[in-house]
């Protein structure tokens, strides 16, 4: 397997809240956004493994302000780390007002997506290598949140878990 610089899989898509994309009071609907986000993850897992992959897992996604109709949705992705054959993926919302130039950021996604063959098994991925601080940062953390999300999904126990060892049982004797 070879190694990828992170930035290598920083993918930028740039959309426009249509009427069709919006609810009743204008908003851009939720699952919309987490379509988006979907896609843009899986471009960045693609030029990370140039493998065919799937999305395995989504970490809960806080919608806390609402996207209005006709405003500019910014979304940015870079996978964070591989591991055997899965990755994570950060994604980062911003959105833009282009009549008011205001500029705000709206969520952030992490996600993982698995690289399969052709009959739908996990197959190896290439390594991802963190330069920048805050790739680094994303790359340490992703061990953490990798480790909560198995536990989450009833794949690991916390005792086959140091990091959740130490978020859970911190004091503990
Ligand atoms: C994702 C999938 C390929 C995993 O297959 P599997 O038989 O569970 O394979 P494994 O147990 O070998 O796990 C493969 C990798 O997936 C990861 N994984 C599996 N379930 C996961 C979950 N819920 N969250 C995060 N990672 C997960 C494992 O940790 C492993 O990663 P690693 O190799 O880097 O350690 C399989 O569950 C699948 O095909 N799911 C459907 C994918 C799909 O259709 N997505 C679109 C949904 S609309």
């Amino acid at each position: 397997m070879k190694t990828k610089k992170a930035a290598e899989t920083y993918t930028l898509k740039t959309e426009m809240v249509l009427p069709n994309d919006t609810n009743t009071l204008g908003n851009l609907m939720g699952g919309k956004l987490m379509h988006w986000i979907d896609i843009i993850a899986a471009i960045a897992a693609q030029k990370a493994s140039n493998r065919t992959v799937v999305t395995a897992s989504v970490d809960t996604i806080d919608f806390n302000s609402p996207i209005k109709l006709g405003e500019i949705v910014l979304l940015e992705a870079q996978v964070t780390r591989a591991f055997t054959t899965s990755m994570e993926i950060r994604v980062n919302v911003h959105t833009e007002n282009l009549t008011t130039g205001e500029r705000r950021p709206s969520n952030i996604a992490f996600l993982t997506f698995v690289a399969v063959d052709q009959s739908g098994n996990p197959i190896p991925v290439n390594q991802i290598e963190a330069e920048t601080e805050e790739e680094k940062e994303w790359f340490d953390d992703a061990l953490r949140r990798r480790e909560l999300r198995l536990f989450l999904a009833g794949r690991i126990k916390i005792d086959d878990s140091e990091q959740l060892q130490k978020l859970f049982l911190v004091g503990e004797n």
